[in-house]
């Protein structure tokens, strides 16, 4: 079994290599991609030979149940299950969401180390372990394959702790429910993750723990997908001031209907970075303002397989365009004004190349309601990968 999931892994990788070098080539971006889906399609025959293998092999033992993790590159960890923790025949029973979930918490003061508030419930929990009510709240929450306290995670929190000011931050673990190969029940698992974490946001601001009015929560990928389902819990006075988006998910979720799937209505402000649209990540603007590094498309300078074999970071091809979303963010978060963008009405490739090149808003970190709409900007293939905007008239293929 282990070896079929290898197997299947690099069969993953592989067709993934190609479709988004042959995309680059041929296609134009958004409007084919978001027809075709490529990845949504595969993603789904990927997981019905997993689907069938899974219901052949013999009854689900307890043991089959535990996620491994497998770490390809010295760097990003992969969690592995034999089979998916889901609703299905031979799937591992999930039972209570919350056993799923983990909530690591640090500040400044406890220097990047976890206190595990898992999912308790319990009046007082929050003030003891040292959260404070009068901070910014930052929850981060993983995506597929990932661990909250894996790479993604740790790249944000020490970004966040290198600032001046203290802040509350949360990396949220649902690993359980994320692990590799099963990508399908991951995306379902989104919105029991999000209910989960939302009954405790609701539960702490009840005890008085929690100001819901200084919370920003920050998906990567699925993720982000997780964010909208807690978003969509609050309305009104308690509605999630900030939710930021790092290329959410785009494989099999809807592009029409706004409940099953991030939308701008989740948040009072939600910011978004693609770097991987159309493929992992989603091809259309789904918040207040929606920032396209590099065209935001496929393939992002520096991912290119030969680029990779170079840097090696072969491993981490398949994703790599999509990971730099958590990289500029944390590069934001260090320095505010790194990603100067131009205010475009339409994402298309063409357009961009029409916009008026000055600077309409700021990506990432300082991004705010000042400023709302479509953005566009270029960046190094390799960190730092902030350009000035005099670097970005110099370098990038734009109309002045
Ligand atoms: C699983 O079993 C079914 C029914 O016995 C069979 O039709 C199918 O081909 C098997 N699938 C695999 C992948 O072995
Ligand atoms: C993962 O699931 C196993 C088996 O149900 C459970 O014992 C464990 O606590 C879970 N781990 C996490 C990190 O949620
Ligand atoms: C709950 O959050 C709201 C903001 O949504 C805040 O105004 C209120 O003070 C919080 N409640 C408590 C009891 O702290
Ligand atoms: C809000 O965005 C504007 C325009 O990008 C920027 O000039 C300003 O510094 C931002 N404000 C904050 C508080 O970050």
């Amino acid at each position: 079994m282990e070896y079929l999931i290898t197997l299947a892994l690099y069969c993953f990788i592989l067709n993934i290599v190609q479709i988004s070098e042959q995309f680059n080539e041929n296609l134009e971006f958004k409007s084919s991609l978001v027809e075709e889906d490529a990845i949504g399609g595969f993603v789904t025959v990927l997981d019905n030979i997993l689907n069938n293998l899974a219901r052949n092999t013999s009854k689900p033992d307890s043991n089959y149940c535990l996620p491994f993790v497998l770490n390809i590159d010295g760097i990003h960890e992969f969690t592995i299950n034999v089979r998916p923790f889901g609703y299905c025949s031979y799937c591992c029973p999930i039972g209570n969401p919350s056993n799923h979930v983990n909530l690591y918490f640090t500040n400044k003061e406890k220097g990047g180390t976890f206190t595990n508030l898992k999912t308790i419930k319990k009046s007082g929990l929050y003030k003891s372990a040292g959260f404070r009510k009068d901070l910014l709240t930052i929850i981060y929450i993983h995506g597929f394959t990932e661990a909250g306290k894996n790479f993604g995670g740790r790249r944000i929190l020490e970004a966040y702790l290198s600032r001046a000011e203290d802040y509350n931050i949360i990396l949220v673990d649902w690993k359980n429910l994320s692990a590799f190969p099963w990508y399908n029940h991951a995306a379902r698992n989104t919105k029991i993750v999000g209910n989960t974490v939302a009954n405790i946001l609701e539960f702490y601001n009840k005890t008085g723990e929690i100001d819901l009015s200084k919370v920003h929560l920050i998906g990567f990928s699925l993720g982000a997908q997780v964010t909208g389902f807690i978003g969509k819990r609050f309305k009104g006075k308690h509605k999630i001031p900030r939710i930021t988006a790092l290329d959410p998910a785009f494989p099999l979720f809807p592009l029409e209907d706004l409940s099953q799937r991030l939308s701008k209505f989740d948040a009072n402000f939600v910011d978004v970075i693609h770097t991987n649209g159309g493929m992992f990540g989603f091809p259309i603007s789904v918040g207040h303002a929606d920032f396209y590094p590099n065209g935001g498309g496929i393939l992002q300078p520096g991912c290119r397989l030969s680029n990779l074999i170079e840097t090696r970071l072969a491993q981490t091809t398949v994703v790599c365009s999509h990971y730099l979303a958590y990289e500029f963010y944390a590069e934001s978060v260090r320095n505010p004004k790194a990603f100067p963008a131009v205010k475009c009405g339409s994402i298309s490739k063409g357009h961009f190349k029409n916009c008026r090149f000055v600077v309409g808003g700021y990506m990432g970190f300082p991004a705010n309601k000042s400023s709302l709409g479509n953005f566009y900007l270029t960046t190094n293939d390799r960190a730092p990968f902030s350009r000035s905007m005099k670097e970005q008239r110099f370098k990038a293929n734009i109309i002045d």
